[in-house]
């Protein structure tokens, strides 16, 4: 989930330069491919109604549905049918530039373990649930496809303004926490939503978080909480929209004006801002936050 964290600057033994390791799906054992399937029978059975359509097209393409943890031999065949994508394994966090450098390549690097029974609902590192079944759905729709390719370059581009704690909020609510207002209503997107049961309801139908249209600079000023459910969802008209408005906009003045500007403290709602819901914030305040 928090792709932005890492805790090692060089490649683990055995891993190559650019930190992939082998998928070596054989090594998984039958307790790590129930894994899988229970995390998946549970989403996949709430999604419909929930999930973008872009992403549940994306399972239906991928094949998803087959039992165990997804062969990447098998799945890439597919991602690289649909749109030029693949997946490939890490160890773990990888370091932003290794990371960014993957995206623009079009290779999604995903964590090489599954989580255990005592992880079902919540683990800090992403696991090959949360990165293939939360992540890759979406990359087999040919414009968020675009979209991750260019956040890589962009990624890329925002460490040499020193501006990447900037970009990194775009991603976290659009690739992990974006809901989109499709036609026949509010739908869940980031994968950081899809792959947790929990907050597969709570975004869309809890009354505690703020919901508000998308807007770039604002949605670069948010802070944000890795620990907990989000106290703001922002909400994108279309995949369109969102590749349009990120590759058409040149960040670096952004940038710039985002040095002089405060950040946006985590709840607060600005007389700019088009809402959607105005959160009432009891989940974060029954938590003490
Ligand atoms: N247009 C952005 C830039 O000038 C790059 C970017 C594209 C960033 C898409 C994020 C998403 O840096
Ligand atoms: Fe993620």
């Amino acid at each position: 989930m928090a792709d932005f964290l890492h805790v090692y600057d060089t490649p683990p033994e055995g891993a190559n330069a650019d930190w992939t390791i082998p998928q070596n799906w054989e090594k998984f054992g039958e307790n790590d491919h129930q894994m899988w399937d229970r995390l998946f029978a549970r989403q996949s059975e709430m999604l419909p109604g929930r999930a973008a359509d872009a992403f549940l097209r994306g399972l239906d393409v991928l094949k998803l549905s087959k039992p165990g943890i997804p062969d990447y031999r098998e799945l890439n065949a597919r991602l690289n049918n649909a749109t030029g994508w693949e997946v490939v394994a890490v160890p773990g966090l990888v370091p932003d530039d290794v990371f960014f450098d993957h995206l623009a390549n079009r290779r999604f690097p995903a964590g090489n373990f599954i989580r255990t029974p005592e992880q079902l609902d919540y683990l800090q590192e992403p696991d090959v649930f949360h990165d293939v079944f939360g992540h890759v759905p979406m990359l087999a729709d040919p414009i968020f496809a675009d979209y991750m390719v260019a956040y890589g370059k962009g990624g890329l581009r925002s460490l040499g303004f020193g501006a990447l704690d900037h970009l990194a909020r775009l991603y976290w609510y659009t690739v992990e926490f974006g809901l989109i207002e499709q036609s026949d209503g509010l739908r869940i997107y980031g994968a950081g939503i899809v792959s947790s049961y929990a907050e597969s309801i709570f975004a869309l139908d809890d009354p505690s978080p703020n919901r508000i249209g998308f807007d770039l600079l604002r949605v670069m000023r948010t802070e944000y909480r890795i620990d907990d459910f989000q106290q703001n969802y922002f909400v994108i008209p279309g995949l369109d929209e969102l590749l349009q408005v990120t590759v058409e906009t040149d960040f670096a003045p952004l940038y710039a004006k985002l040095e002089n500007l405060p950040d946006i403290a985590i709840a607060d709602i600005l007389p700019t801002d088009r809402v959607m819901t105005r959160g009432t914030h009891n989940h974060a305040q029954r938590a003490g936050r």
